[in-house]
């Protein structure tokens, strides 16, 4: 099980549908504060993970740790189905109502008490209707699942307490010949995952010996996102992003 509902809070909930929905002069107001230009080039980054699949049409996608939903809806762009995945039922209730048509308002928090409302966007209806949502856990997924074409894991590996249950998983839910991402900012803290199960020697290393057997290596790259906590406060942070082709 996993060990940890951080993601269930308020405050998380407003900071990730900042951080998948809102326009680039909401996350960062520059009239206001002169940001860095690499904050601005971490943005986008549920669009620029998807964007590493193959340019062309499949049937089935699948996206594990989906959030609030935004990478789900990119896949949506060249797949006809897709199912995203969460465990915190406060993000999968917003993601699903997203699809739904809704348009949800969320708070940016600024500093103290000092706070902005916003709004996302209605998604685009041939997008919301190519995905569904599914509360679930990503080591214990359901067993009629099936097998997918492309298969997204971003930042989630290091968000498990197991990992490895996931790895031996992924060879059963990517069929041959299809695609898997997986991006992860190895960032392993015992609050979500035991020590015991931290990979060794490194993430990379511990990926390809994981892997290897059924998938080829095809991308290794990195990806920068940024999450607003406050107006002076923000997680930059450069995920690690392997792609993967099933093989065998
Ligand atoms: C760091 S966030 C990344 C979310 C999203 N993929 C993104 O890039 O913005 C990790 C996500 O994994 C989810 N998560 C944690 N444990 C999980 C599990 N066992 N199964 C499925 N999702 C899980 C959390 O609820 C959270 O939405």
């Amino acid at each position: 099980m996993p060990s940890s509902n951080i993601y269930e809070s308020p405050r998380l909930l407003d900071e990730y549908l900042l951080f998948h929905y809102a326009k680039e002069s909401e996350i960062l107001p520059t009239s206001e504060i002169p940001y860095p230009s690499a904050m601005r080039e971490a943005l986008g980054f549920t669009q620029r993970t998807v964007g590493h699949f193959d340019n062309k049409p499949v049937a089935h996608g699948l996206d594990l740790g989906c959030a609030v939903g935004a990478s789900t809806f990119a896949m949506a762009e060249n797949c006809a189905a897709v199912i995203g995945i969460d465990f915190s039922h406060a993000f999968i209730n917003a993601a699903d109502r997203l699809r739904c048509g809704e348009v949800i308002s969320f708070h940016r928090h600024d500093e103290a008490m000092l706070q902005k409302i916003l709004s996302t966007n209605v998604i685009a209806t041939e997008l919301r209707e190519k995905v569904n949502f599914e509360q679930g856990d990503a080591m214990n997924l359901r067993a009629d699942l099936g097998g997918f074409d492309r298969v997204h894991a971003a930042n989630l590996l290091c968000r498990l307490t197991n990992p490895n249950d996931l790895l031996e998983k992924f060879p059963s839910l990517v069929k041959l010949g299809g695609e898997l991402i997986i991006a992860t900012p190895c960032t392993w803290l015992q609050e979500f995952t035991p020590p015991q199960h931290w990979p060794a020697p490194d993430t990379f290393s511990w990926l390809r010996k994981q892997l290897e057997k059924n998938f080829t290596l095809e991308l290794s790259t990195h990806e920068p996102f940024l999450i607003r906590e406050t107006a002076r406060k923000f997680q930059w942070s450069l995920s690690q992003l392997t792609k993967w082709r099933r093989h065998a």
